[in-house]
């Protein structure tokens, strides 16, 4: 099997995902901030978890909860508040988290965008100026210089389609724009900011830290089903919504070349620029032609229930179904790279549910696996609960209950679940080094 130079250390990395703005707390320069303030959705993040200080406690529960892994965010509005100007006390932070972490055995995945931009960078543009994905290179190339020792896997950037898609189609999501055009614009610019941070950061290491390291972005997956699969439009639409959203970012980064009805693009330079690929998955869309979607990819399905559709949702209503996520899975056998699940979780009021959901999704994974997917890792989202963007604080998706009133953290039993799952794994087709 390709071992991807990781031959001679196996692994299998486990634990939970966070990221910066959804747990930091007043995190007063970035877009969400500002958007939060403007009063564009109904909550503020305000303190969050307040984990910017409470960050060793949160690391001591991580280690207590076994996880040998975890993955977070930096945020670049607490690095560079000002445009060039660099806050060295942030930096400082970063890298105490980071040697906390490595001391206690827990390998860091560090993500570089998760959905939050420092005001100034919107300010002059954000992601649809032409240029402006350069600012973001220079950051990146911060971040290596100043943590590189520290971390192996790096996450350029979250979820870059659910960004654009909501930031820049149905305008849920700063800045807030409706224009389809505009996506298309920050689409290619956000492609450009992962293969100049992937060069960035591949070069750091070659030529300073003469380590392997490991680079992708965090793709999410969704299954997409018709609503009517005798309707030929939905048939169709449906195709295109799993190329656009599913494939689309995949294609372009693992071959160098862009295929889309109508559309043959070349990026030459983002040929093979992911190491991995970073999976986060949750639920599966019903598409229709009619009505009129946020895109012109097609909507989704007014009617509730669908033939096929399990009775089963989480708390925001999203249909909770595990045998899409080995589909997901298996379908990123094509691109040859191992998988690390970066996101996997539910928001659910009664953690018996959220119990059901991982012992489900990881049997998913664990066949997929078996039928010969190479899997490095899988992270639950989230470590805590947290600010859920435009939702707020009412979506529990932890697998530590937070009481925003007094910041106290308890774990829920689903922590064990997948703790017992995770280590029986590891002890049984992985062996892990640290
Ligand atoms: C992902 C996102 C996370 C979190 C999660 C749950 O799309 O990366 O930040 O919000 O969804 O909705």
């Amino acid at each position: 099997m390709e071992t991807h130079g990781m031959k001679e250390n196996s692994f299998f990395l486990w634990g939970a995902a966070t990221s910066s703005h959804q747990v930091e707390g007043h995190n007063d320069k970035n877009d969400w901030w500002s958007f939060e303030q403007a009063g564009r959705v109904g909550t503020s993040s305000g303190a969050a978890c307040n984990q910017y200080e409470l960050y060793r406690d949160d690391i001591n529960l991580i280690s207590s909860l076994g996880h040998n892994a975890h993955r977070f965010s930096l945020e670049w509005s607490r690095l560079e508040p000002r445009e060039g100007e660099w806050d060295e006390a942030a930096f400082r932070h970063y890298a105490d988290m980071l040697s906390d972490l490595r001391q206690k055995g827990i390998e860091p995945v560090v993500t570089l965008h998760h959905f939050s931009n420092p005001q100034w960078f919107s300010d002059r543009g954000g992601w649809a100026a032409s240029g402006n994905h350069r600012f973001f290179s220079r950051y990146a190339r911060k971040a290596v210089q100043a943590f590189g020792s520290q971390v192996r896997f790096w996450n350029t950037i979250n979820e870059p389609v659910v960004y654009l898609y909501h930031g820049f189609c149905t305008g849920l999501w700063p800045p807030g724009h409706k224009s389809f055009s505009e996506a298309a614009v920050v689409f290619r610019h956000l492609l450009y900011a992962h293969v100049d941070a992937y060069h960035e950061i591949h070069k750091h290491y070659e030529s300073v830290l003469k380590t392997p390291v490991w680079v992708s972005i965090a793709k999410h997956m969704s299954v997409f089903t018709p609503c009517n699969p005798m309707r030929l439009r939905d048939r169709w639409l449906t195709f295109l919504r799993d190329w656009f959203f599913n494939h689309l970012y995949l294609q372009a980064l693992t071959t160098g070349f862009l295929f889309f009805p109508g559309l043959f693009c070349e990026f030459l330079s983002a040929k093979s620029t992911l190491d991995f690929i970073g999976l986060n998955y949750y639920t599966r869309h019903f598409v229709t032609g009619g009505g009129a979607g946020p895109t012109p990819l097609g909507a989704d399905c007014d009617e509730k229930h669908h033939e096929g559709q399990s009775p089963e949702v989480n708390a925001m209503g999203w249909e909770v179904y595990p045998q899409g996520f080995y589909q997901v899975l298996m379908s990123l056998r094509k691109y040859r790279l191992p998988v690390i699940v970066c996101e996997n979780g539910i928001c659910a009021n009664e953690d018996e549910q959220r119990q059901r959901f991982i012992r489900n999704h990881l049997g998913a994974f664990a066949n997929a696996a078996r039928d010969g997917l190479e899997v490095w890792g899988f992270f639950y989202w989230s470590l805590l609960d947290n600010f859920e963007w435009a939702d707020g604080f009412k979506p529990r998706f932890g697998l530590v209950e937070v009481d925003y009133q007094s910041q106290k953290r308890t774990p829920r039993d689903s922590a064990h679940v997948l703790a017992e799952i995770c280590r029986k794994w590891t002890q049984s087709n992985h062996r892990y080094h640290s």
